[in-house]
């Protein structure tokens, strides 16, 4: 059996599917993963994201964050992949998506059930009294951003490096991990902890694991069970498609 055919074979018998997905599910919308050639830590160095640094240079962290996430992947759109997986969920096929983009893209696509593992760029928060904004309506012409409530500087309401993961967002990951039958890795290398956890316990608990990536990664020798080489904005919407035929 070709290793598509044998994904939606364990879909269609799994009764509680959960997607886990990294930067390669963006890629196909223009956001750069974060290693390799091309990744983002090939041009800015990833100091900028650095808690510490932060606090301590925030103007000059927020000119690098301002350019990577605001300029430049604000205008990113979901592509297929995103699409397909909302639709499966639509249709009842998957019950979570936890994901360590920041990008919202899986929102934007219309997935309701989004576990956001590393918080989310389009929310910007104030350390100080908690308020939140969209980015649009905060003027990033003048850095840093300072809270419209008590002038404290804001910072993007993502997970720097440094910062623990929002505990809700652990809680519902690990719950999720304990109980899906099929985890559906997607565009992720499996190097960043405590993430990469994720799956390992999903494995634990006795879920089927596929994976869909171009590039083999640390998962495709030790956990991985199906092995879809590709694309995810090719593979997922086949799969979507082959999950409502026979
Ligand atoms: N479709 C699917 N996968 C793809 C595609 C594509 N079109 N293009 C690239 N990939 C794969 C790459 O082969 C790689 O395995 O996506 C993966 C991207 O890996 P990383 O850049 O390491 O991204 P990720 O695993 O999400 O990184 C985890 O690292 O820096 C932190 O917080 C950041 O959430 C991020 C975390």
């Amino acid at each position: 059996m070709d290793p598509l055919e044998e994904a939606v074979q364990l879909l269609k018998k799994s009764s509680h599917t959960t997607a886990f997905t990294g930067a390669g599910v963006s890629v196909e919308s223009g956001i750069p993963p974060f290693r390799g050639e091309n990744g983002l830590w090939s041009r800015y160095d990833p100091i900028v994201l650095d808690i510490g640094y932060f606090y301590s240079h925030p103007a000059s962290a927020w000119k690098v964050i301002k350019e990577i996430f605001y300029d430049y992947f604000g205008k990113a759109k979901p592509n297929p992949a995103h699409y397909a997986l909302a639709e499966m969920e639509k249709r009842g096929q998957l019950t979570a998506i936890i994901t360590q983009n920041i990008d919202n893209l899986h929102q934007e696509a219309g997935s309701k059930n989004v576990i956001e593992y590393h918080g989310n760029s389009q929310r910007l928060i104030c350390p100080k009294c908690g308020a939140t904004y969209r980015p649009e309506e905060i003027d990033l012409s003048k850095l840093p951003p300072r809270c419209k409530k008590d002038g404290e500087i804001l910072k993007p309401d993502f997970v720097f490096f440094g910062e623990p993961i929002p505990p809700e967002a652990a809680a519902k990951a690990t719950e999720e991990a304990q109980t899906a039958d099929v985890f559906l890795l997607i565009g992720t290398t499996g190097e960043v902890m405590p993430a990469s956890m994720v799956p390992q316990m999903a494995k634990q608990y006795g879920a089927k694991i596929i994976e869909i990536n171009p590039e083999e990664s640390a998962y495709t020798h030790s956990i991985t069970d199906v092995y879809v080489r590709g694309k995810a904005g090719v593979i997922m919407p086949a799969i979507a498609k082959r999950l409502v035929e026979r």
